[in-house]
């Protein structure tokens, strides 16, 4: 009985692990940013503050669940809810930005 409830409590957190690294920046992001910007851009703290400040509301969204333009009405709405700085706010959209833009090139 101990022993079943190890077995599902690690297949709970290698699901919950595995479900997020899919989220977390890749090396083409990076790139993305880079030439979407012109200059690199702390994605990996953007979603590190995406999580954080993203999720406590309603679940965490996902990038590509919305096009640019809804980004566009929303975010600025969103960034006002988590009293995001300019500086912190500029990093979550570039996360939110590259992770969207790659997840629709596949
Ligand atoms: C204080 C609470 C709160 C926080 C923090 C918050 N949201 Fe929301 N969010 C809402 C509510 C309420 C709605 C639904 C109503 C609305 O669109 O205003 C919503 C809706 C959304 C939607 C769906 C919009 C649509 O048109 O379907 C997205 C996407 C979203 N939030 C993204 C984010 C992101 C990204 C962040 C972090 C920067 C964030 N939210 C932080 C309260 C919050």
């Amino acid at each position: 009985m101990i022993r079943s409830l190890y077995v599902l409590l690690f297949a709970a957190i290698a699901g919950l692990v595995s479900c997020t690294s899919t989220l977390r920046p890749t090396e083409p992001q990076h790139a993305w940013v880079r030439s979407h910007y012109g200059t690199d851009k702390d994605i990996d703290k953007g979603y590190t503050l995406f999580i954080a400040n993203c999720s406590g509301c309603h679940s965490l969204p996902r990038p590509s669940a919305y096009s640019d333009s809804t980004w566009a009405v929303v975010f600025p709405e969103m960034r006002e809810k988590s009293k995001l700085s300019d500086h912190d706010a500029d990093l979550v959209l570039a996360y939110i930005s590259s992770a969207s833009a790659l997840a629709k090139a596949h």
